[in-house]
């Protein structure tokens, strides 16, 4: 491991506040995936993030805080967004809400749009540092734009090396995959971003209809900036639903399948649990692009729960260009 990566411990947590403090750059555990934080008031801070994923300044950033009140802040709050607050937060939901403009997060960070994607996230890592910095902390994905998420240290220092201050390790993200998005910012409530809650479950809680704008499975028009159609892709060509591997290929598959002795491969999952997929399917992706293989290739993945988030990842990641 490079010397930029720390165990978490409360020397690196306080080393991760000072170097916020700062205006520089940490990379961090959350739930989900891991995320590159920055301070959403200063605008050195943000550039870095910005260049260093090369993502383009037209796509806003997650801001993250520990508190409902932190949260008011930067954000307007109606009865419905506050009662999925109170039941969803901490955790793996983002929501979009009107912003209340303020210095807490410059422009920049949200692109100049007029609402903010909010999240109170459930790692301790990210709580501790959140406490000691008292203000949000903007972090979107450890990863180069359209490439795949990291979901420990490693990816994260295989992505960027020394370019980043401090990476704290603090073992594998729980989830593996990101956040969900809800947009409670139109008259229809949409999910922008399949994740880890389902619609199903946001459903039932609320009582509401909620819809997934999702235009590449659609073919709607994107509602969200960041709604690109190629995501999450190795750079080995990856082809998703194939059944029968062929010589050059690196296969991925899910579930107690005797039939696959092919080499190379792995297994999402040999007890077919599609928790476990998800929280496998960044570092597998990451792992057989790595041997620069022809093609990458995947069986179907059960399209039910989580499995359809997976699913939607692999679509993207198999779009061409
Ligand atoms: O699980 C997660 O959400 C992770 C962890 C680190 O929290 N973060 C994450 O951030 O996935 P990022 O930047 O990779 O993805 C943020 C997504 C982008 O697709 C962006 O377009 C969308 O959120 N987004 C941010 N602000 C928005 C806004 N105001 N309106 C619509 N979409 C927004
Ligand atoms: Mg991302």
């Amino acid at each position: 491991m490079q010397k930029n990566v720390l165990k978490e411990s409360p020397y690196s947590i306080n080393k991760a506040v000072k170097i916020l403090n700062n205006e520089g750059i940490v990379a961090l555990k959350t739930e989900t995936v891991y995320g590159i934080a920055c301070n959403p008031n200063s605008i050195f801070s943000i550039e870095s993030v910005y260049n260093l994923k090369k993502r383009p300044t037209f796509n806003p950033l997650i801001i993250h805080v520990n508190t409902l009140e932190m949260a008011k802040k930067i954000a307007v709050f109606n009865n419905l967004s506050e009662k999925i607050a109170k039941y969803f937060w901490p955790g793996p939901l983002t929501l979009i809400l009107p912003r209340r403009k303020n210095k807490l997060v410059e422009d920049l960070a949200v692109s100049g749009l007029e609402t903010i994607a909010l999240r109170i996230p459930n790692s301790k890592v990210f709580q501790k540092i959140l406490k000691k910095f008292k203000k949000p902390i903007a972090a979107p994905s450890a990863n180069p734009s359209g490439y795949i998420s990291s979901t420990n240290a490693r990816h994260v220092s295989d992505s960027f090396g020394k370019k980043i201050e401090l990476i704290i390790d603090s073992g594998k993200s729980h989830f593996g995959l990101e956040s969900t998005i809800l947009d409670l910012s139109k008259k229809k409530l949409y999910i922008t971003r399949q994740g880890i809650i389902t619609p199903e479950v946001i459903k039932k809680i609320i009582g509401v209809n909620i819809e997934i704008s999702d235009y590449l499975i659609k073919k709607q028009k994107p509602i969200s900036p960041g709604q690109t159609k190629k995501h999450y892709a190795p750079k080995t060509p990856l082809k998703i639903n194939v059944r029968n591997p062929k010589k050059g290929d690196a296969l991925l598959f899910f579930g107690n399948n005797k039939n696959y002795t092919f080499n190379p491969s792995l297994n999402l999952s040999k007890k077919g649990d599609l928790y476990e997929a998800a929280q496998n399917l960044f570092d597998y992706l990451r792992k057989l692009d790595k041997l620069g293989m022809k093609r990458i290739v995947v069986t179907p993945i059960p399209f039910e729960g989580i499995g359809k988030t997976i699913n939607e990842r692999l679509l993207r990641a198999s779009v061409d260009g």
